[in-house]
């Protein structure tokens, strides 16, 4: 039997996925990890900690499956997007890399709005400045640890690290490339314009290849310390939303990949590159070959439901907090949750935002709260899903979702009926780590391409479709949509 191995190094883990020649997983190694919070809105991560956890993961997985190294023909990178990783002439490490949720860069955003200019930069970069990209966090390095600019000579992204320890190459994929916001989105390349406008040397970029590319060769020395063969070819991979899409097959118009973890995201393939009306949403490229994506990013979805019943119904399951919402009727006798926690991304890019339940009387029970905290998740979605309609991406056939949140019945029930369209499992659970998997699988020949991938490899399992209750959400999503404008000032105060 042949092998490829996908690696996410996500926010909170990295995960080793083992899939053989028929598209089965054969077996998950995980070595998990946090993440520090040096001040109030910053995230930062030592990047010898994803190596370690990638080392842990893959021996993990070759040890538990039995399968020896030389038997893997390719691995496949995905993870954690936006992050920076610097390094110096000899790629040692600088500081700890700043990672995708950090927020401490809205003056850099400004800074890059008035060097680019906001218009042009939804043009070139497909996107409007927001404080988790790329970019912003160079600015802010130059802005407030100068000694440590001065030596900068490289730029990588948190999954192209891991790339540079198991093949000694700097490159990265063009998915990830797009969510720098120094990428040329519709050329697929570094944009001159954006690097010399910010004063950022190209030099230090590595270059960008498709998803399916090999990159490198896996070194002696990674061999050894991982149990991998020397020689095994790593392909480019992509960004973990991207290749989560390619993972569930949404890899053609029409077909949306719904995420439900932490955050919440809708995803949809398009053949040409589109730039979101006026950048309520993320435009990058896909980790396809050829294509790219429109993206919505809600920063709290399954992350709401955990904060919630962490801390306003703690001991209490995810089973009973559901059947419990299920006690309360569509719309949640008008109670209205805003999901922004953390802050938000899109439609709204607000990190100022915060959430809220509005509408409550003394007729209300916990049961009401509960249901309008999967309503208003629902509800951010739908916004995202309605800009990408307002986009140009109005044939949404089918929703495939994953990720945590999508355990729930009644979550899945309120998607299909408040996102107007059927809510379709995969028999791929693994997402981004599957879809790496998937790459490296194109990459090493076993298929012509990625959608011959999808098709051989992923099949639909079960369907939820909107019911009877969807016209019920028309007036709570309307009241919900109104809720942002109505406080924006109020976030500000
Ligand atoms: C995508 C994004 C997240 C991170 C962390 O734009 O920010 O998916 O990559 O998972």
């Amino acid at each position: 039997m042949r092998y490829v191995l996908g690696i996410d190094i996500s926010t909170t883990a990295t995960k080793a996925v083992l899939v053989d020649e028929t598209g089965t997983v054969v077996g998950v190694g995980t070595s998990e990890y946090s993440y520090d919070s040096p001040q109030p809105g910053w995230t930062e991560q030592d990047p010898a900690r994803w190596w370690k956890a990638t080392v842990a993961a893959i021996r993990d997985v070759l040890a538990a499956t039995g399968v020896r190294g030389d038997a893997i023909e390719a691995v496949g990178l995905t993870g954690q997007m936006h992050g920076l990783v610097i390094l110096d002439d000899s790629r040692r490490v600088l500081r700890p890399a700043i990672l995708w949720n950090d927020q401490r860069t809205e003056a850099e955003c400004d800074q890059i709005r008035q060097r680019v200019g906001r218009d042009r930069l939804l043009e070139v970069a497909g996107n409007d400045a927001l404080t988790g990209f790329t970019a912003p966090k160079m600015l802010w390095v130059r802005n407030h640890e100068p000694d440590v600019f001065r030596r900068v000579a490289h730029a990588l992204l948190p999954k192209d690290y891991v790339r540079l320890r198991l093949t000694d190459e700097l490159a990265t994929d063009k998915a990830g490339a797009a969510g720098t916001l120094l990428f040329d989105v519709a050329a697929r390349d570094w944009s001159g314009e954006v690097l010399d406008a910010l004063d950022i040397p190209a030099g230090w970029l590595p270059p960008t290849h498709e998803g399916p590319d090999v990159t490198g060769y896996v070194t002696n020395g990674a061999a050894e310390a991982s149990g991998l063969a020397a020689g095994t070819p790593v392909v480019a991979g992509g960004g973990d939303q991207a290749a989560n899409a390619v993972g569930v097959g949404a890899v053609m118009p029409g077909v949306v990949a719904l995420s439900l973890g932490t955050s919440g995201v809708v995803f949809g393939s398009t053949s040409a590159p589109t730039v979101a009306v006026d950048g309520w949403l993320h435009a990058f490229c896909h980790a396809v070959p050829g294509m790219w994506h429109l993206m919505g990013v809600m920063l709290s979805a399954a992350g709401s439901l955990r904060w919630y019943r962490d801390t306003l119904a703690p001991g209490i399951s995810f089973s009973d907090l559901d059947l419990e919402a299920s006690a309360a009727a569509p719309g949640a006798d008008g109670v209205i949750f805003l999901p922004y926690l953390t802050g938000e991304r899109t439609p709204h890019a607000d990190p100022q935002a915060t959430g809220a339940f509005v509408g409550m009387t003394v007729r209300h029970d916990r049961a009401h709260l509960t249901r309008a905290v999967l309503e208003g998740v629902a509800f951010g979605l739908r916004d995202n899903l309605d800009a990408m309609k307002a986009a140009g991406f109005d044939d949404v056939r089918q929703i495939r979702a994953s990720g945590g949140g999508t355990a729930s019945l009644v979550w899945r029930q309120i998607l299909a009926d408040v996102l107007g369209a059927e809510i379709v499992a995969t028999s791929t659970t693994e997402g981004a780590a599957y879809g790496a998997a998937m790459l490296a699988a194109v990459g090493t020949g076993w298929f012509g391409d990625v959608p011959d991938a999808c098709d051989r490899w992923i099949t639909v399992g079960s369907v939820t479709a909107p019911g009877p209750d969807s016209a019920a959400y028309d007036g709570p999503y309307d009241r919900y949509r109104r809720l942002y404008p109505a406080l924006r000032d109020w976030f500000r105060s």
